[in-house]
């Protein structure tokens, strides 16, 4: 059977967090995939943010969309071209310390240039962003790619961060496979309740 992918672990972490109507955000939306993910879970009544920097990323992410809005199942949605560094000025401020979960996946957008990554500097920014909007109990998924060039920077970046994140701010765990050094893993944090 094997352990859960990253990507279900981080999911099975959203699901325990977050009910219909909530609000959440795909800090990355790439080809829509996760924000796909988030939008039937908080179901039409929730409200749901997407950032890329990618004009082509956000419309892969609305045309994975299209079907829910069609059917009446979408939330209400906000797709932002621009920085998730920069995420806590276009999220409504009644919406600042509400947000349930928060999803990160770093790296490229696959079929895309693969230099346009994100960059450390500013995934550690728009993280400290996303705790200061989450509610207690919320939480940051993060999926980091050590596998390819500048991944592995960023990775150990974010996870030099998290393992001094005070624990009066929240709580932080890593799932990895540690045979495959390689292989994408997760980080999340819990904001403290
Ligand atoms: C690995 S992809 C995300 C995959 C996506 N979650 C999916 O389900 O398909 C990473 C995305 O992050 C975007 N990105 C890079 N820097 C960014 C930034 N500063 N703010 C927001 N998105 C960024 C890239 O354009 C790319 O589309």
């Amino acid at each position: 059977m094997g352990f859960l992918s990253v990507l279900s672990f981080a999911h099975r972490f959203i699901e325990e967090r977050v009910s219909t109507g909530d609000t959440v955000i795909d800090a990355t939306c790439g080809n829509g995939v996760d924000t796909r993910y988030l939008a039937e879970l908080i179901g039409p009544r929730g409200t749901l943010y997407g950032f890329d920097i990618q004009e082509a990323a956000l419309q892969r992410t609305a045309e994975r969309l299209a079907p829910l809005a069609e059917e009446g199942r979408q939330p209400k949605l906000r797709l932002i071209l621009g920085s998730h560094a920069d995420m806590r000025e276009h999220v409504d401020t009644a919406a600042h310390g509400q947000v349930g979960a928060i999803m990160f996946n770093f790296g490229y957008l696959p079929g895309a240039d693969p230099s346009v990554i994100t960059q450390a500097h500013s995934s550690i920014a728009a993280l400290e962003a996303a705790l200061a909007l989450l509610r207690p109990g919320g939480i940051v998924t993060a999926v980091l790619y050590p596998g390819h060039e500048g991944g592995d920077r960023e990775a150990a970046a974010i996870e030099a961060w998290a393992s001094v994140l005070p624990q009066a701010v929240g709580q932080a765990i890593i799932y990895r496979m540690i045979q495959k050094p390689a292989a994408p893993y997760l980080i999340a944090v819990e904001k403290r309740k």
